[in-house]
């Protein structure tokens, strides 16, 4: 949803945005493209880092790129220097280069091991939270962040077979599930795994803890008149931004630019399967 990314965050005259999740610089390149201002781009993903950085070379000196989390968003601006920049930008989630390049174990295909952590300095991998976590909260973590109807059984099934040997490659939890779940299951809505490895990959990269306060920082640290943007592909990431969003409102700092979230078009869905999901919500600084 580049275009529509665009259409509510760039208007030509900002001096500078914040890009939150740059990944590998697909829309702080366009924005880069489409205005004269400043970028400063956030990731906690250095390989994502570099690449972008290669990726933005023709606009250099135009650009301040660091890793961070996105809920440090106020100390980076500190650093360089801004107060207050005319746009934001959330695109949240994982990259397609994350989720495909097997040796960052985000992939339920073949024998990466279980990693899925975007900061390969991160304290705590997949592998770590399957062997650690008690089956209450892995039954927790499947459910509320993966949706899965099979949630007990897998967790169950994860405790039982981790006394025998560790899980460690995506082929040992997939086999797992395919065990967990029944086999008409199996048939239907996808990877019979895919439900799984996204709720492994929101709780070892925490990606809720703290949203809805990085996403209100965004207003605070946004000039009047300036843009706040969240691209999201959960609904639980969506649910939050939508609460801050309207909680900008009703406190009379922002407005909301559309009442329902902008969704891909059917060309898009058509191009790009991933962006099924996604959601756009964008809010003007009062
Ligand atoms: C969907 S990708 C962004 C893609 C990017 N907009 C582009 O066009 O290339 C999401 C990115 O956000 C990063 N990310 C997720 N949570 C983060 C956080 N809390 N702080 C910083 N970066 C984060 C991930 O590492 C990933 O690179």
């Amino acid at each position: 949803m580049v275009e529509e990314v665009l259409a509510k965050l760039v208007r030509g005259t900002e001096s500078a945005i914040l890009d939150c999740t740059v990944g590998e610089g697909g829309h702080a390149l366009r924005i880069l493209e489409r205005s004269k201002c400043f970028l400063v781009g956030i990731d906690k993903d250095d390989q994502a880092l570099e690449l972008a950085r290669k990726r933005l070379m023709p606009y250099v000196g135009r650009f301040f790129l660091t890793k961070a989390d996105f809920r440090d968003a106020r100390a980076v601006l500190a650093l360089v220097g801004i107060p207050r920049v005319d746009g934001v930008l959330f695109d949240l989630g994982v990259s397609l280069r994350q989720l495909t390049d097997p040796s960052r174990g985000f992939t339920y295909w073949g024998d990466a091991p279980l990693d899925m952590r975007m900061d390969k300095t991160g304290p705590v991998t997949a592998a770590d939270l399957l062997e650690t976590s008690g089956e209450e909260e892995l039954e927790r973590i499947l459910r509320e962040y993966g949706e899965e109807r099979y949630a007990r059984s897998i967790a169950h099934l994860i405790v039982t077979e981790r006394e025998r040997r560790p899980l460690r490659t995506a082929r040992d939890l997939v086999e797992l599930i395919y065990r967990a779940i029944p086999a008409r299951a199996r048939r239907m809505g996808g990877h019979p795994a895919r439900r799984t490895f996204q709720a492994l990959r929101i709780a070892v990269n925490r990606e809720l803890d703290g949203l809805d306060r990085a996403i209100e920082m965004a207003f605070y640290l946004t000039k009047p008149g300036g843009r706040v943007v969240v691209l999201s592909y959960h609904s639980l990431e969506d649910r939050v931004a939508k609460s801050v969003f309207r909680r900008m409102e009703a406190a009379r700092i922002a407005s909301i630019l559309e009442r329902k979230p902008l969704t891909p078009t059917k060309a898009e869905r058509e191009r790009n399967p991933r962006s099924r999901s996604a959601k756009l919500r964008a809010a003007a600084l009062i």
